[in-house]
This record gives structure tokens, C-alpha cells and sequence, in this order.
């Protein structure tokens, strides 16, 4: 079992910096982030700035290097390697258009296990006459065997989640990224729901590209993201969408009026376009700062020991059907209940739905997800907060 070494003190002064702690146990990161007081201070203070005009946008801008360094130093990757985005489906929908795809070529994905976001920019590509293959999912899981069965000569793309927003399990995107990586097959990664809360070292992972946003477990603010592209494929990817900002314009980039000539940025800058979100860069740079800080392997082995200790007191309900079958496919996510037995925000089981009004009676943040009843763990949560949710549905029996 994953043992969490954090000191009890450590989580407690971690859980003092999130005012949304001080009147709910929240248990629901992988819907959305709480904010800490120096993410907001961060973000307060570029606002102090605009209202009295005290600094100008380059000086703003260095917030987006520093949060674009340190994502990269979270990731274990080069900074050239790191876009700026505004969220999963920015990403994901500029190496669906910028990928040098051919009439006839495949791509794979399970749909099954997949975001909306990391569906419909692939299902578009049929426009374009790829094949967009769909392989089904086994109880929820993306079955690896049979995404690479799929594949074949014309195939140049697969994409799946880290972890699934529902039921929660973490993805072999080893086993994956090493068949791709013989057969010259990109590999994408939505790396939304693990990215700041699992560890990720993705200069050794065999993946090619990895989109997320801030506004989940990287806990900085909506409408803000990162990819990482791998070097070796950016100067193949050829953005859809272009301005000064991914044009390499030498030292001057902020005066050169452009020439008819251009060069794209060499490095993952390519893909940025126009103006920043420059309240969520000074978010971010806040956020990945007290991220950074404690380690995301340290962050991983505190929530998957959170998470065995929930599922094990969930398991005694009879109801934890979505149980990880390989220690590789835990997550911070649990689920609870028959997966699609219901949808967003509801179930059509009456006991799902008892646990869930009496989970919010008491003050227990979490959600209804493919019809289950779903948790999700960060570096805030305790061992309080696992035995709050079990002795509150105990006192249902
Ligand atoms: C796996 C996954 N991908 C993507 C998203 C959201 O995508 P975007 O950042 O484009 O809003 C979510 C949101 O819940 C998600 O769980």
C-alpha cells in the first residue's frame, strides 16, 4: 500500500492556506480546484496592478515564463517543450489540426473512458477523411490490447485520459506509449485529472504530447492551461491558428510590426496565440509554486494512501463496484455505484441517491458522475476527511 509520509503537521499547515476547508470536507478536485490564499493574493495582485496602471503587459508576461518554468520542472521536461493554453480542448484541438495528417490515415480512441473535450475534436476529424477508430472499454477501463489491435500501417495517432473522470482509473500509458513509439504512432495525453496530484516524469514517458488546464489539481483558475510536446515532433506540427505571439520576432518580439516572411517559434511556443490569460498565469505561477514545493511523488503516495483507506471503508457498503484490479491503476478518484447507472449530477439508484443527499447534508463536496457517486483526493485531504464521509454513510445504516 502507497504510504503517505507527510507529517500531520505539514498537511494541517497545507490545509490552513484553503479558506473552503474551514466549512466543507471537499473531496472533489477532479471536478474543480479550491483556491489557496497565495493563488488568490497572486491574483489579486496583477489586479492591483491594472487598476493603477503600474506595470505594463511584458512585465505581466514574465508570470507566464515563470509558470511555463515551473509546469516544466512539475513535468521533468524543457520549457520549449511547454504551451501556454486555455484548457484540455485548446490543446487537444491544436494537435488535431496541426498534426500532418493524410486522407485515408487512422487515428484510435476509447470513447468509453473519454472527456467530451478528448472526443469531439477527434470525431471532427472524419471531415478530413481519417478514421476515427473506436475501440470499447472493459468495465470502464481503457483495454490497451485492444486500442493497439486497432492500429495498423495508416495508423498516426492515439489518444487516451491518465486517469478517467469517471470511473477513476488510471491509464497504462506505458504499455501504450511503448507500442506507439515502435510503430511511430503519436501519442496524446489528457492529463487533466492526474496532472499536480500524480506524479508525472514525462521526459521518460514514452507519450508525445500532454494537455491540461489549470483548473483542476494544478489549482489555479479556469480558462488557463499547459501542453507539453515532445521536441522531437514540433517543427512536424504546423498550428492551425497563428499570431505575433508563436512567430519568432528575435529580441524585438513586442515592437516588430511582422514581416511577409516569418518563422514559427522552434519551440512549443508556436501554439500560443495572441493576448495571455494573465490573471491565471499569476494564478498559476502561485499555484505551481506550493506544488512544486511539496513534490508531486510526495502529493502521490499521500492521496493514493487516502484513497485505499476510502475505498477499503466504502467496500463494507457492498457499493464499491469501480475497485482498481492492479495497484498501476489507482487513482485519487473514487467511485461508488453501478457506472452509467445514471449520468451527470444524477443516478437512478435510489441508494446512490440517498448517500449523496446525506454526503451534502453533511457538508461533504463531492459528485454524481456517470451516475456513481464520485470522490476526489489532493494534498488538502486527510485521514479526518476519509473517516467524515465513512461515519457520516455509517450513520445511514
Ligand atoms: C478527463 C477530462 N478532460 C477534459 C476535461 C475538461 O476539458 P477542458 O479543460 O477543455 O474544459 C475534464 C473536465 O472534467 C476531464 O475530466
Amino acid at each position: 500500500m502507497p504510504v503517505s509520509k507527510m507529517p500531520v503537521s505539514k498537511i494541517e499547515a497545507i490545509r490552513a492556506l484553503f479558506p473552503a476547508l474551514t466549512s466543507q470536507t471537499y473531496m472533489s478536485i477532479c471536478d474543480k480546484m479550491i483556491l489557496a490564499d497565495p493563488v488568490r493574493q497572486a491574483v489579486d495582485s496583477f489586479l492591483d496592478k491594472l487598476a493603477m496602471a503600474s506595470a505594463n503587459r511584458t512585465d505581466h508576461e514574465d508570470f507566464v515564463e515563470s509558470s511555463r518554468i515551473k509546469f516544466a520542472q512539475m513535468m521533468s521536461v524543457k520549457p520549449d517543450e511547454v504551451a501556454v493554453t486555455r484548457n484540455v480542448s485548446d490543446g487537444v484541438n491544436a494537435i488535431a489540426w496541426a498534426f500532418p495528417f493524410k486522407a485515408g490515415d487512422n487515428i484510435v480512441i476509447c470513447t468509453d473512458a473519454e472527456h467530451p473535450n478528448n472526443i469531439y475534436p477527434w470525431l471532427r476529424l472524419r471531415e478530413r477523411d481519417i478514421d476515427v477508430r473506436i475501440v470499447p472499454a472493459i468495465n470502464g477501463r481503457i483495454d490497451i490490447d485492444a486500442m493497439t489491435a486497432a492500429m495498423d500501417s495508416r495508423t498516426r495517432l492515439a489518444t487516451v485520459a491518465s486517469v478517467s473522470f469517471a470511473p477513476g482509473y488510471r491509464t497504462d500509458t506505458t504499455k501504450l506509449g511503448e507500442y506507439c513509439q515502435k510503430k511511430n504512432i503519436f501519442l496524446l495525453i489528457d492529463g487533466v485529472q492526474s496532472a499536480g496530484i500524480l506524479h508525472h516524469d514525462l521526459a521518460q514517458e514514452p507519450i508525445d504530447a500532454f494537455a491540461t488546464s489549470t483548473s483542476k489539481g494544478l489549482l489555479g483558475l479556469y480558462g488557463s492551461g499547459f501542453m507539453y510536446i515532445n521536441e522531437n515532433w514540433l517543427d512536424r506540427l504546423n498550428p492551425a491558428y497563428l499570431s505575433r505571439t508563436g512567430v519568432d520576432l528575435g529580441s524585438d518580439a513586442a515592437s516588430a510590426m511582422g514581416e511577409h516572411h516569418y518563422q514559427l517559434y522552434a519551440s512549443a511556443k508556436r501554439f500560443e496565440v495572441g493576448s495571455y490569460n494573465l490573471a491565471a498565469s499569476y494564478a498559476a505561477d502561485a499555484s505551481l509554486s506550493l506544488l512544486n514545493a511539496i513534490g508531486t511523488q510526495a502529493i502521490e503516495a499521500h492521496v493514493l494512501h487516502l484513497a485505499r483507506a476510502l475505498r477499503e471503508g466504502l467496500a463494507e457498503y457492498g457499493l464499491l463496484i469501480s475497485k482498481p484490479q492492479q495497484t498501476l491503476e489507482e487513482s485519487h478518484i473514487i467511485t461508488c455505484g453501478e457506472l452509467d447507472a445514471g449520468g451527470h449530477g444524477f443516478s437512478h439508484d435510489t441508494r446512490i441517491n440517498e448517500m449523496h443527499k446525506t454526503l451534502l447534508d453533511a457538508n461533504i463536496t463531492h459528485t454524481l458522475r456517470r451516475g456513481q457517486l464520485r470522490f476526489g483526493l489532493h494534498v488538502y485531504n486527510n485521514m479526518a476527511d476519509v473517516e467524515h464521509v465513512l461515519s457520516t454513510l455509517n450513520n445511514m445504516k
